[in-house]
């Protein structure tokens, strides 16, 4: 068949609200033009992140309802632990809160300071905990990744030859580890190839380095490995996972994107020494290792659903989406990054508003006008929230980027709902002439895309105050 329908109908339905222009102005103005600081009921489409955002299938809620919520020993445990290590292959298990308590505890048992992480793309949780402890995190993705338009089909791939020369001149013993994020979410969502994770790890055996992978879009990876590597079409999703997991020493997990949970993660490994240490700090900060700060349900939920993330109906249709909507909005014009990635369609904003310079915040005049617009939420990725801005002059150095995300949640939306949000991005696209800038009247010294506020001006200089 021709039509990709969602593989699932709808069993509960959640309101959505339809509201007027007036009441989208006002509560902007009361969110002080800030997205983040918008109450989520007062959103009609919200695609801020794929992070916990995703529904839960009929299979999960059951699985809710065995929860055993024994402190130790519990049967979800059992049953968490049992599908994680069919998937991966790992040794030791260890459930967590969400990704970036795992990317803590492995930074604080595994790293001193002045020490290297190598990435192919750190999430910025990622490199926050690396940096906490005083290491350097080291971002090493393609150079076609910087390309936004290049058509490359693996634009998450790490670059090799970059990789062999920064352990050359470092030396290996800087290096505790390298990581791979699957899928590169902070490069476009793009994925890595599993010719590229095999190259990494040749490398890396022969310095002896161990590989970590963040894992918590595996199973987009794994499809688009599926659909893009040559001589990967016949494997399953399964095959494919179990043959990337089985390259890597660990990985980290935040079980909110392919987990299909709303909540969770978990760090795994082989090395029992890396396991002993990550133990004692887990039981310190998180719980007892066999539930790890989470509750026995939702080790259930998590169990069903990294399951469900590798069905082949699931992942074509969550790519449709993707492929829908990158169609859709490359056919009005509006510039993006291609190719789609695994979980967010990505639009350049220095592009569509080529009129607004970086230091006027191109991102988030884009990201209010579609709340403007038609109540959607994107998120900004551009110089409010990876500028840099020195505390002592006011000075602004801009991220390489202008970025705005939309991000989709795990079977949430329908093709109606994406109808509707292109239809509104239209509009935009039509009136980007007459959009103002936003210029920022309060931020906090750090993370400031989540509460600065902001206020419209049509005064085009410096927006920073
Ligand atoms: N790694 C990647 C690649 C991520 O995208 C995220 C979160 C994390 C780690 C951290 O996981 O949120 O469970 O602690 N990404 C979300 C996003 C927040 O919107 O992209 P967490």
């Amino acid at each position: 068949m021709h039509t990709i329908i969602e593989p699932f109908r709808i069993k509960m339905t959640e309101p959505l609200l339809i509201s007027s222009r007036d009441q989208r102005e006002q509560w902007l103005r009361e969110a002080q033009f800030n997205s983040f600081l918008l109450s989520a009921d007062r959103i009609t489409i919200d695609l801020l992140t794929d992070s916990g955002t995703g529904a839960m299938s009929t299979k999960q809620w059951a699985a809710l309802m065995m929860g055993d919520e024994s402190y130790a020993g519990s049967q979800s445990w059992f049953n968490f632990q049992s599908t994680v290590k069919e998937i991966t292959g790992f040794k030791h298990i260890f459930p967590v809160h969400q990704g970036r308590a795992a990317e803590r505890i492995l930074s604080q048992t595994r790293l001193k300071p002045g020490d290297i992480i190598p990435n192919n793309g750190h999430f910025d949780t990622t490199r926050a905990n690396i940096e906490f402890v005083k290491a350097e995190a080291v971002d090493l993705v393609i150079p076609e990744a910087k390309d936004l338009s290049c058509d490359h089909p693996f634009k998450g791939n790490m670059d090799v030859e970059s990789l062999k020369s920064l352990i050359e001149a470092k030396g290996p013993e800087k290096i505790p580890f390298v990581m791979m994020t699957i899928t590169n979410n902070t490069f476009g969502g793009q994925p890595v190839s599993l010719e590229n994770i095999k190259a990494v790890k040749e490398i890396l055996t022969l310095y002896k380095i161990p590989l970590i992978l963040d894992a918590a879009r595996f199973a987009e990876n794994a499809f688009l490995i599926h659909e893009r590597e040559a001589g990967q079409s016949t494997k399953s999703l399964l095959e494919i996972a179990g043959e990337i997991f089985s390259l890597a020493d660990g990985a980290t997990m935040s079980a909110k994107k392919d987990g299909l949970s709303n909540t969770g993660g978990f760090f795994a490994c082989n090395n029992n020494q890396w396991a002993e240490d990550f133990k004692n700090m887990l039981i310190l900060t998180e719980g007892f290792p066999t539930y790890g700060g989470l509750a026995g349900r939702d080790l259930e939920a998590i169990a069903v659903g990294l399951k469900e993330a590798l069905e082949m109906e699931y992942q074509v249709y969550r790519h449709a989406t993707v492929e829908y909507m990158k169609n859709k909005l490359s056919e009005i014009g509006i510039p993006l990054i291609l190719p789609a990635g695994g979980h967010a369609i990505y639009i350049d904003a220095r592009n569509f508003l080529s009129q607004i310079p970086s230091s006027d915040f191109p991102g988030i005049s884009l990201v209010n006008a579609m709340y403007l617009e038609g109540g959607i939420r994107g998120v900004e990725m551009g110089s409010v929230m990876f500028g840099k801005r020195d505390p002592e002059t006011g000075a602004e150095t801009p991220a390489p980027f202008e970025l705005v995300r939309l991000t989709f949640p795990r079977r949430v939306y329908t093709q109606s709902h994406f109808d509707y949000v292109v239809e509104v991005l239209k509009r935009v696209w039509e009136n980007r002439e007459n959009l103002p800038i936003y210029k920022i009247t309060k931020q906090p010294p750090f993370l400031r895309h989540f509460s600065a506020h902001f206020t419209p001006t049509t005064r085009r200089g410096s927006a920073s105050t």
